[in-house]
């Protein structure tokens, strides 16, 4: 049973919360159900969004419910400089259901103070991904058939990556063997997320070294270096590339090995990788949708 209605953080979500979430997500795989129908979700996102805000859409669309949008923030109320509480409450009256991303850290929780309603954070600023970590769960099930025992890596902007804090926190409930941090130095994970992995008893080694790490991986997650999170071109155009998989650093891991990306993909993988059996971020990117109707369901209850 899942008895949130609303979504901020993964740090509130428990180990039986996922294993019911990945369970629910799967029986909902390719289905059309009326689960919604009659309610209204309303997805607004204030950040750019392709995968995100479209599976959500799709997801609430094969639920049965109906769809109000907004994906550009500059036709929003929040361009002439309306607060975001005073929009929240105003589409708390429009929708049963609100989604939202925002480029700010923390917006989501100042969002669900002005509405009752079932409500999803869709990513907040550099913080929390809460969706997108439940979907990646539900991958590295999917593709290994389990999750204790694993190696993964992390590769990219660790500091500012939203969807590695938020997955992260849902590894800590498993039996994670060991987790590899490979990013340039200036891009390590904060110390509160070590702090977590300390806590949980996982094991947890930082270096700037993808080739060798690798071979010890069973998952491999990695990440865009994100501009928007730096405060001009120069600051990016530093980290830009830091990391690029090819092929060949693929074929130096196991055969079992899996590659996530919550996509969207600069160049940090070549494309020569998309078609080896260890790319599973397309069909990732397609987990997304059951496992956002497996929230939208589950939360709307
Ligand atoms: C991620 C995000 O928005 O944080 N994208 C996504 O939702 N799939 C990762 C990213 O933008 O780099």
């Amino acid at each position: 049973m899942f008895k949130k209605t609303q979504l901020i953080s993964t740090a509130d979500l428990t180990r039986a919360d996922v294993d019911f979430l990945v369970k629910e997500a799967e029986s909902l795989r390719g289905k059309r159900t009326k689960d919604l129908q009659g309610k209204i979700a309303a997805t607004l996102f204030f950040e750019p969004s392709t995968r995100t805000r479209l599976s959500f859409e799709s997801a609430a669309h094969r639920l049965g419910a109906s769809i109000i949008s907004v994906a550009d923030p500059k036709t929003s109320s929040l361009a002439k400089g309306e607060s975001l509480e005073d929009t929240i409450r105003v589409v708390d009256k429009f929708a049963d259901i609100i989604v939202m991303r925002h480029p700010e850290a923390g917006a989501a929780e100042r969002a669900v103070k002005c509405t009752k309603k079932p409500f999803i954070n869709a990513g907040d600023g550099a913080n929390q991904h809460p969706t997108q970590a439940l979907l990646d769960m539900l991958t590295i099930k999917r593709e290994m058939g389990k999750i204790d025992g694993l190696v993964i890596g992390f590769t990219g902007d660790l500091k500012y990556g939203r969807t590695v804090h938020s997955l992260l926190y849902l590894l800590a409930h498993y039996k994670i063997r060991k987790i590899f941090l490979i990013s340039p130095k200036e891009l390590r994970l904060p110390r509160m997320y070590l702090d977590l992995l300390r806590k949980a008893r996982i094991p947890f080694a930082e270096t700037a070294d993808l080739s060798k790490s690798i071979k010890e991986m069973d998952v491999l997650y990695m990440t865009r270096i994100q501009q928007e999170r730096f405060k001009n071109e120069k600051e990016y155009r530093k980290y830009k590339g830091a990391y690029v998989l090819t092929a060949g650093l693929v074929r130096k891991g196991k055969k079992s090995l899996r590659v996530l990306h919550p996509l969207p993909r600069i160049d940090e993988i070549a494309t020569e990788v998309d078609n080896l059996p260890q790319a599973a971020y397309f069909r990732q990117a397609e987990n997304g949708m059951y496992m956002r109707m497996a929230l939208l369901k589950n939360l709307s209850k």
